[in-house]
């Protein structure tokens, strides 16, 4: 197979970081070449500077042969080389379709915008890979997982001969993963070479042809993905073998209720869902994107209005009409959209981390333990692992999955009894996803109630003491936590629609 691209020596330090040191890579065409590295490695920065976004200090870039300097995206665009960024960057208040084509839009001849064939190319797109989106509707109120289609499809459309995908698959579901994998078998077919970035082992096996693994900004090997296993890939990202632990169920009967909701609704959306939560207590939540377990966490955060339903909290009925009401009782949520609702991202790490919890850190006087919080930061940092050159580094600065620490951080701080984490290890490299789990489990062993929805269901499995199943809105079923349960019935509960005459309240055997 011939080299599209040959990256040699790429050096590139930002203030305080030596994000890449000399580092290799190459790309064939007709391969997928997964890049793999703990969160902060250098990955999403060495593909940052193959798009033209970030320009290398030192190094050289070929394309088919030829050395090139791509400074600016538009230039790696022209030698055909497209990104789907990890941060997703649409436009709210534009539609999918102009979105997918911004700045290359079809023209009309007397050079007006031609809609019409914009929308149908659009469509043509989302036909093959197999999602509905109307290309007319506006980006704002897509969830996450759709704009991340429509990010693909964006990167699709430019007919690009090298396609780099960082983390394309974060924020997607089963189903939705098939169909980009059909997707990117088409392109492979067609010559196209492609990086794919990810954290999901699983995923890495199943498409790549190659790895290259990547540790502190070095190139640790490039190894035939064929040819090796996950846990050879481990050792390489980490340096180490990891040893994986399973959930330990604790015995619950004696501990008090947490949290109780009786008869939430909200339009199809929410359908009348009830449960408890007890002191101690982690309850993952299942279920295919759409489910409603976003929709529910937002109902009991009070950040969406409810129809109907009563939320309790230890025995008494908690009045939440806003996050503010829900913070008051106890309540903190950790939300899936961390960067609108999670973070500050022009702050540093410590006011991000600390900022919430304020009344901490007030002493007498009005003024702030300013060292205290710093001190917090930095154990944050380190019990997490945090990859920051300090406490002071702005949040925007850290890499995708550090930023997710971050916010972990906070929420952990606030001291709330109840904590919903929405999706809370997305984006994590596998070593600190392991931290999290430990953390999760010191939680409710602290007596704290947890609800952790998640997509990934050996995820929930790894960490549910109990596990809630939801279908189009509704509870279908609980399942205990531990070795005993499988993804398979998981999924049983997850695809059941009912049907006529079924009971559409199920009990919480709690
Ligand atoms: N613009 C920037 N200014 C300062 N530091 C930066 C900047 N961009 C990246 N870094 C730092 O460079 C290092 C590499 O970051 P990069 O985003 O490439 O990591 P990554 O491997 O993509 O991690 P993740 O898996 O978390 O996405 C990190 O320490 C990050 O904080
Ligand atoms: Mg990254």
């Amino acid at each position: 197979m011939r080299d599209l691209v040959v990256m040699e020596r790429i050096e590139k330090r930002f203030p305080g970081v030596h994000a890449l040191k000399g580092v290799g890579f190459d790309l064939r065409a007709g391969e997928v070449h997964a890049l793999m590295g703990e969160n902060g490695a250098g990955k999403s920065t060495l593909m940052k500077i193959l798009s033209g976004v970030y320009r290398p200090d030192s190094g050289r870039i070929l394309v088919e042969g030829r050395e090139v300097v791509l400074p600016s995206p538009r230039a790696a665009q022209d030698h055909g080389i497209g990104i789907i960024h990890q941060e997703l960057a649409l436009m709210k208040d534009l539609t999918v379709a102009q979105n997918i084509f911004i700045g290359r839009e079809p023209r009309l001849s007397f050079g007006r915008i031609d809609e019409a064939r914009q929308t149908r190319e659009a469509r043509a797109l989302f036909d093959a890979l197999n999602i509905d989106i109307d290309p007319r509707r506006p980006v704002e109120g897509l969830s996450i997982a759709r704009q991340q289609m429509v990010e693909i499809a964006k990167a699709l459309s430019a007919r690009s001969k090298v396609l780099i995908m960082d983390e394309p698959t974060a924020a997607l579901t089963d189903g939705e993963i098939v169909d980009l994998f059909a997707m990117i078998g088409k392109l492979k077919a067609e010559g196209v070479g492609i990086v794919y970035i990810s954290h999901k082992m699983d995923e890495i096996k199943r498409i790549s042809d190659r790895v290259t693994v990547m540790r502190d900004g070095e190139h640790v090997g490039t190894v035939a993905a064929g040819e090796t296993s996950i846990q050879r890939i481990i050792e390489m990202m980490v340096g180490r073998a990891l040893t994986e632990e399973g959930v330990r169920v604790p015995d619950l009967t004696a501990a008090e209720t947490a949290l109780e909701v009786v008869g939430l609704r909200r339009g199809r959306e929410i359908r009348d869902v009830s449960f408890s939560l007890r002191k101690g207590e982690i309850l993952g939540f299942a279920g295919l994107m759409g489910a409603g377990r976003t929709e529910v966490a937002r109902a009991i955060f009070g950040a969406d209005p409810r129809e109907a339903g009563e939320i309790r909290v230890k025995g008494r009925k908690a009045d939440i009409r806003s996050p503010a009401d829900a913070v008051k009782a106890g309540i903190g949520y950790l939300s899936e959209d961390r960067k609108h609702f999670g973070l500050a991202l022009g702050m540093d790490v410590t006011d991000n981390v600390a900022l919430a919890s304020l009344p901490k850190f007030s002493r007498s006087g009005g003024r702030l333990d300013e060292e205290g919080m710093r001190r917090v930061a930095r154990d944050f940092i380190a019990r997490l692992g945090i990859r920051t050159p300090s406490e002071h580094q702005e949040v925007r600065l850290l890499s995708g999955g550090n930023q997710q620490k971050v916010v972990i951080a906070k929420w952990l701080l606030r001291d709330c009894d109840i904590l919903i984490f929405d999706e809370p290890t997305r984006g994590i490299d596998i070593g600190a996803k392991s931290e999290i789990y430990r953390l999760l489990a010191e939680l409710a062993a602290q007596g704290k109630a947890l609800i952790v929805i998640s997509s990934e269901l050996p995820e929930v499995l790894r960490v549910s003491h109990r596990i809630a199943v939801m279908c189009e809105g509704r509870l279908t079923g609980f399942l205990p936590g531990g070795a005993g349960t499988t993804q398979e019935q998981i999924m049983q509960l997850a695809t059941d629609r009912g049907g006529p005459g079924r009971a559409t309240r199920q009990e919480d055997p709690a």
